[in-house]
């Protein structure tokens, strides 16, 4: 190859199963395009460590990273820095982390990362890659506000390419001695910079950009095409069969779900009740967590998910929340004679199972939510 190909981070998706399957399908296409460094942002920790270091040796993805460490060991949890040798001229690449950029992964068992100033960590490191390489790329997935400041405060970085940023670079720039690049965000655009490095010291000499959007109007490269059509048929299927692992069999075609609306007029008490319970706000509690169009959580968060007319996101009825009707019944079965009573004291352990409410107690639990 004659170029070299640099990402400077934010490759993953947001925090959601589905995207975590399409991440896979962008790491396994990003690795055939052979990059040569990929940076290291916090989105791309957003499936946890694990899960990065799989795609990672599965994909063989060059991602390096010199300022973010495992808390627990100290250790940099990706390699420092990387040397590619291209045209004769050494280039060491290396990148670093806004500490202000939180990183939030999507694992139970958080591991937790320091993230150091990118400052300190470029003067240590730069004069140390120096020895090795001619000239010294930084993929400072620092946005567009960082990145100056740091290339300011160090000394010796040839080229930048700009992480985290909304905006493309068009033209060239060169601060102080540094060409800086730019491409924004989600793999909208593909930048190209034309440089002209001296052999002997590897300093850039002159620059020709270029920034390209990636829409519509550019052809599609026929076998890729033919790939991303087959990745979206797996991508139904991987939503079809996590439904199905949670059918809708119960109830019946005949009743329906009304919605909490409906109850309020003639059960002021248990409105009010309701309303002020945490049962109010399930849903929210998983849409926080980026997992509100998952079946295994939308079954405990959400009104007659496996009933029949129950929970689905067309329903003209809200039935997000734990609402009346997921204790008591369809609103269409409303009795009178103390079966919709007993029915729903039964009701709170299909949710209030050992793995999901561990110190579920009846007595002190409806004490909360008494009505
Ligand atoms: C359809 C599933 C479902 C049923 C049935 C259900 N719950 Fe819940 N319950 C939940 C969910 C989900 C939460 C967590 C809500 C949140 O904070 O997002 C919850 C939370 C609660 C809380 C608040 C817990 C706390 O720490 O304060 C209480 C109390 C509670 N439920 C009592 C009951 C009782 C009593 C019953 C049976 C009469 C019952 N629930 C039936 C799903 C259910
Ligand atoms: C089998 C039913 C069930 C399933 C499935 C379930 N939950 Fe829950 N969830 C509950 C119950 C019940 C509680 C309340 C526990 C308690 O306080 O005792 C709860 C509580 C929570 C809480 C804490 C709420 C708070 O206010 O602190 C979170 C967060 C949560 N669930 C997220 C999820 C996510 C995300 C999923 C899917 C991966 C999920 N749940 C799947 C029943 C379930
Ligand atoms: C988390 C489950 C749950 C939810 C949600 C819930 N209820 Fe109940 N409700 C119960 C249980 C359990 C009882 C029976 C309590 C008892 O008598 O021990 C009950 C009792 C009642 C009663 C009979 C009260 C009496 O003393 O005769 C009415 C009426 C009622 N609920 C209406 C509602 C309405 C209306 C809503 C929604 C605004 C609602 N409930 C939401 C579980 C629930
Ligand atoms: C038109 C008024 C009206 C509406 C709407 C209504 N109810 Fe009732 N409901 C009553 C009356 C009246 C009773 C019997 C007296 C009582 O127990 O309060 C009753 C009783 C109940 C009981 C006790 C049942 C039993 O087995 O003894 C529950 C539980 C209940 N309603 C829940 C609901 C829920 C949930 C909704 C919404 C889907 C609802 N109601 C809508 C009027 C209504």
């Amino acid at each position: 190859m004659p170029f070299l190909m640099v990402d400077a981070g934010d490759l993953f998706g947001r925090r959601s199963k589905d995207e975590r399957h399409q991440t896979e399908f962008l790491c396994q296409m990003t690795g055939d395009l052979g990059y040569d460094a990929i940076g290291l942002g916090e989105r791309d920790l957003n499936y946890g460590l694990g899960f990065l270091q799989e795609m990672i040796t599965k994909y063989d993805l060059p991602f390096t990273n010199a300022n973010v460490r495992d808390a627990k060991t100290e250790k940099l949890i990706l390699p420092e820095y990387l040397i590619v040798e291209r045209n004769g001229v050494k280039y060491g690449l290396i990148s670093v982390l806004d500490p202000a950029l939180k990183i939030i992964t999507m694992t139970a068992d958080e591991a937790d990362f320091t993230i150091a100033d990118p400052v300190a960590t470029l003067r240590d490191l730069v004069p140390r890659v120096r020895r090795e390489a001619d000239c010294i790329v930084l993929l400072g997935h620092l946005g567009e506000n960082n990145t100056e400041p740091v290339i300011k405060e160090v000394k010796g970085i040839d080229i930048s390419v700009t992480g985290h940023t909304y905006r493309s670079l068009q033209t060239e720039r060169v601060l102080d001695d540094t060409a800086m690049f730019a491409a924004t965000h989600e793999g909208r655009y593909i930048g190209r910079g034309n440089l002209f490095i001296e052999d002997e010291t590897g300093r850039v000499m002159a620059i020709d950009v270029g920034v390209t959007s990636l829409d519509d109007a550019l052809p599609s490269d026929p076998e890729m095409q033919a790939r991303v059509d087959g990745y979206k048929k797996s991508l139904v299927e991987y939503q079809e069969a996590k439904r199905a692992a949670y059918p809708r069999t119960m109830g019946s075609e005949k009743e329906t779900f009304l919605g909490e609306r409906s109850c309020m007029s003639c059960h002021d008490d248990a409105w009010k009740s309701y309303v002020s319970s945490e049962h109010r706000t399930a849903f929210a509690t998983i849409r926080n967590k980026g997992q509100s169009t998952e079946p295994e959580c939308l079954s405990c968060h959400t009104t007659g998910y496996m009933y029949k007319n129950g929970f689905s996101e067309s329903a003209k009825i809200n039935l997000q929340n734990v609402q009346c009707e997921a204790c008591h019944g369809y609103g269409t079965e409303h009795a009178r004679d103390g079966k919709w009573v007993a029915q729903a004291k039964d009701s709170c352990v299909v949710c209030h199972d050992k793995e999901n409410s561990p110190d579920f107690d009846y007595a002190t639990y409806w004490e909360k939510i008494k009505h």
